[in-house]
């Protein structure tokens, strides 16, 4: 009866690509709080990969020269020089966790606006994202 066993053996790597591939981005869920101070500002998204695995180095705007990727570890916040975008996976920048901060603003981002936001990716170059910005306390999924 059981015998599926364990397959042939000899893991033919024929079609095995799963991190090698070609990364295939889409960008979701992009959302800027509205500051509430005119000096800095944070950005939100999800990077869901449906092919190799990719990463984020670099994100450039027009609200501001000064953007870095920050992650936020046992509640402090730490520059970092890039994140990964895993294969078949998702990289999500989330309230408490990995975010963009936008410091030196050009001006305040008020509630409504949209900021154009380039990310570059190591493979898959850059994607243009327009970056809507929310209520102060705004936090995806809870309603409004
Ligand atoms: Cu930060």
């Amino acid at each position: 009866m059981a015998l599926a066993g364990c397959g042939s053996g000899g893991g033919g790597s024929a079609g095995s690509s799963s991190a090698a591939g070609r990364p295939d981005l889409t960008v979701t869920g992009a959302y800027m709080p509205a500051p509430t101070m005119g000096t800095m500002a944070a950005g939100f998204f999800t990077v869901t990969n449906s092919g190799g695995a990719d990463e984020l180095t670099s994100v450039t705007s027009d609200l501001t020269d000064d953007v870095t990727l920050h992650s936020t570890k046992n509640g402090a916040m730490e520059e970092e020089t890039s994140f990964p975008v895993p294969a078949h996976g998702t990289l999500t920048l989330a309230t408490g966790g990995n975010h963009l901060m936008f410091a030196k603003l050009t001006h305040k981002p008020r509630q409504g606006e949209k900021v154009a936001v380039e990310l570059h990716f190591a493979k898959s170059g850059t994607v243009r994202v327009s970056m809507p910005v929310k209520s102060a306390t705004y936090t995806p999924g809870s309603g409004h």
